[in-house]
């Protein structure tokens, strides 16, 4: 195959928000119960949390984290995950059927978040409570001093606010697994209130309406619609989730989940766009794509077969090769709708679908999608340049027709440097790339990292940990403005320029 494009500084998409580079920790399974929390651990600091995975977080590029939940907070008190260890209470999860110890709550997830140097997001139960205790769990995280539960807060040894500024308004409120489980209509008014009365208590603050579940859920379109009437001056974003797999053995539709998240994302901003100007609002919802990976779901027995036990091993999925390939291509398609999605945050962050594995009182290790996360972190810096790369295209059973070639870039004016993505999504042909650099001239391709195996279902265990990881192609130079590259089959690479 062979494709072309041009890149060029005054094709600007929008600036790339740090805050795409998210993550999730929720209470499920072992997210933070051996995964970043483990008293007695070897490397585990004065507050049991691991330090190497506070390590690999900061590695990852992690910028902001969204916690407790996750179906987990629509049935979770906060008020038992803080004070004295001695008074918490042993809970009932119902989201995961797990026990819930309590031993690590809202203080110990913000001395972790400051640890490992990222924003956190928090998220309020109104699936089985309401405005009232959004309101209370507020007053405790951002207000300062004097009253019930700022005091309450200091009382228990954090004397100045967290200043917590994105919040989620609830999780997931359209599916019928949610516990309060609501109709559009139910989860539009009582968000619409809870967002006024929390920008009352807090005007700073950011907050997040839930969106729908996933694209294929019967009311997708129609939730947003409805949620976003209600809630439209009162909210500044509108979540979005979506997990991938391969369906039925379709490699090709799911090396292809890019462009299906691509379509998600231009669905949801119609959505929001024509809520919009219904209300003749001035205001822009953009999108918050806080739940996104591969997982591979079909393969779980779901929550109802789950026994009550302190932190199962749940959905601990390892991801091969191509899973690296497609999570690099979703993040390219975060950025290539960076002017409409403000916030995403990769589910989940350690051991639970997760880039971080850990092995209780072993070492922690990164899986294969570890990688495409912190060379985007790392290197997608700037602005996002519009990319329309002519190339080949293929069916799909899934997402019906896409480009062969899959492609975003960014452009860093501060010092000049250019970080150009590309997955050629042919399982079996390489690809040849031409990429025009006319409009920079003395740029040059400074290095060029490939994710690619001759296995692409090889995997990094505890015993083989860096198995696969990106490998570094000899670069070649422009000629008369052009540069040519040879793109592995199935293969997601990072072309630096500068
Ligand atoms: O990330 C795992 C789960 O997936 C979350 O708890 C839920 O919000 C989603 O369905």
């Amino acid at each position: 195959h062979r494709s072309r494009l041009t890149l060029d500084p005054d094709f600007r998409i929008g600036a790339v928000d740090e805050r795409l580079f998210g993550s999730f920790v929720e209470h499920m399974g072992r997210s933070v119960y051996t995964g970043v929390f483990e008293e007695g651990h070897p490397t585990a600091d004065e507050d049991g949390f691991r330090t190497d995975v506070l390590e690999l977080t900061r590695e990852l590029g992690v910028t902001t984290v969204r916690y407790p939940g996750g179906n987990f907070v629509s049935n979770h008190r906060w008020e038992d995950g803080v004070g004295p260890l001695a008074d918490r209470p042993t809970t009932l999860d119902l989201a995961w059927r797990s026990l819930e110890p309590n031993t690590f709550g809202l203080n110990e997830f913000m001395a972790w978040a400051r640890k490992a140097g990222v924003e956190p997001m928090m998220a309020v139960n109104l699936g089985t409570r309401g405005t009232s205790d959004a309101l209370n769990l507020l007053e405790y995280a951002n207000h300062s001093s004097g009253t019930r539960y700022a005091e309450l807060r200091r009382e228990h040894g954090v004397a100045d606010p967290h200043d917590i500024l994105l919040w989620c308004l609830g999780n997931e409120m359209d599916g019928p697994w949610q516990m309060g489980h609501k109709t559009a209509e139910e989860y539009g008014r009582l968000a619409a209130e809870t967002a006024r009365a929390m920008k009352r208590l807090d005007p700073r603050l950011s907050l997040v309406a839930c969106g729908s579940s996933h694209a294929d859920m019967p009311t997708f379109g129609a939730w947003e619609a409805t949620v976003l009437e209600h809630t439209y001056e009162h909210v500044d974003l509108i979540s979005a989730h979506a997990y991938y797999e391969p369906l039925d053995g379709d490699v090709d539709s799911f090396l292809a989940s890019g462009s299906g998240m691509d379509d998600m994302i231009r669905s949801v901003v119609a959505a929001a766009d024509h809520v919009g100007s219904k209300v003749r609002s001035k205001r822009r919802i953009n999108l918050s794509f806080d739940e996104w990976n591969v997982w591979y779901q079909k393969g779980w027995g779901g929550e109802d077969s789950l026994e009550w036990t302190e932190r199962p091993r749940l959905i601990e999925d390892v991801y091969d090769v191509t899973d690296a390939v497609v999570v690099g291509s979703l993040l390219m398609t975060l950025l290539r709708n960076a002017d409409r999605v403000s916030v995403a945050c990769q589910a989940q962050l350690a051991n639970v679908i997760a880039p971080i594995m850990t092995r209780p009182g072993g070492p922690a290790w990164r899986q294969t999608i570890f990688h495409p996360f912190a060379l985007t972190a790392r290197h997608a810096k700037g602005e996002v340049l519009r990319t329309e790369p002519e190339t080949p295209r293929t069916e799909t059973g899934r997402y019906g027709e896409v480009p062969l070639l899959w492609t975003t870039a960014t452009l860093d004016r501060k010092n000049g440097e250019i970080s150009l993505f590309a997955v050629n999504r042919d399982r079996t042909r390489p690809m040849t790339l031409e990429t025009s650099l006319k409009a920079f001239p003395g740029v040059r391709l400074v290095e060029h990292l490939v994710l690619a195996d001759d296995d692409p279902t090889a995997v990094n265990t505890e015993a083989e940990p860096d198995r696969v990881a990106p490998r570094t192609v000899v670069p070649t130079r422009p000629t008369d403005g052009v540069l040519t590259t040879e793109l592995a089959p199935s293969s997601w690479n990072l072309l630096r320029l500068a």
